[in-house]
């Protein structure tokens, strides 16, 4: 069984490290990261004066979508050449080893999950994390970045796209369940863990429903089928006597 959890939400506001925790806990969990997709300097256009990072055009969305649809198509095969370890959940593996199930699972994270069509629809669970300005502003400041921001680029572009795409997220009428980036991490760990966990049975329990119906509905129909062939007529005795 595969199930597909987004983590967007505003920079810094712990997008990556919930990932890494939930990456930690989780059994058979794959990440593709967004910020992995960005392309070259020399391709970002640049418009009042700063490089628009933070903006779709700026990622090779393509590639993303093929590494997802290649976890997609078989996860297993994505966990090995990703080298992926099979964190043991109990409670979670309890559920699944019984059926001989196995669950896998893909984080993505990111700051433009939920604007870009395609990949709105493949999430079983979206997340969104917000802070607030000026925590935010805060936090990217103390951050290093491999390509430094310019003075000026959070208020100039950062922040503005940021309320840019959230409102498209509201207008395009996204399914999220918001997180308030302010808490702990341990927190934000605790709360996002617990409703992925519950997820998860709920789909295995209703997997387990429809395989029992499936099995119930099958051996009727063989129950159909014997009779029909066989045809035993009701008089004869059950037993066969040796003369
Ligand atoms: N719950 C939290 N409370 C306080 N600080 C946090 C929390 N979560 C993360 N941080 C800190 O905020 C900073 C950004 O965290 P993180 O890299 O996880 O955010 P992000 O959303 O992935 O940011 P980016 O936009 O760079 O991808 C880090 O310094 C991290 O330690
Ligand atoms: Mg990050």
């Amino acid at each position: 069984m595969s199930i597909i959890v987004g983590i967007g939400g505003v920079t810094n506001g712990g997008k990556t490290t919930l990932t890494h925790k939930l990456m930690q806990a989780l059994p058979n969990c794959s990440v593709v990261h967004q910020d992995d997709f960005f392309k070259p300097q020399d391709d970002i256009e640049v418009e009042d004066g700063f490089k628009q990072y933070d903006v779709i055009s700026a990622l090779d969305m393509e590639a993303m979508m093929s590494t997802i649809n290649a976890w997609m198509k078989n996860p297993i095969k994505f966990e090995r050449s990703h080298g992926i370890n099979n964190t043991l959940d109990a409670k979670i593996l309890q559920y699944s080893g019984e059926r001989d199930e196995t669950i896998h699972i893909l984080i993505v994270e990111g700051f433009l999950l939920y604007t870009y069509r395609p990949l709105i629809e493949i999430f079983n669970h979206r997340y969104f994390l917000s802070i607030p300005y000026e925590e935010c502003k805060k936090r990217r400041s103390s951050r290093n970045y491999t390509v430094p921001d310019p003075p000026g680029l959070f208020d100039g572009h950062v922040w503005p796209m940021y309320v840019k795409h959230k409102k498209i997220m509201e207008d395009f009428e996204v399914d999220v369940v918001q997180l308030d980036g302010t808490k702990s991490k341990e927190e934000l760990f605790n709360e996002v863990y617990e409703q992925i966990q519950n997820k998860i049975e709920k789909l295995l329990l209703m997997q387990a429903c429809f395989s029992y119906l499936a099995d119930y509905y099958y051996s009727i129909v063989c129950c159909e089928q014997v009779e029909e062939k066989v045809s035993i007529p009701c008089s004869l005795p059950l037993t066969s006597s040796i003369s």
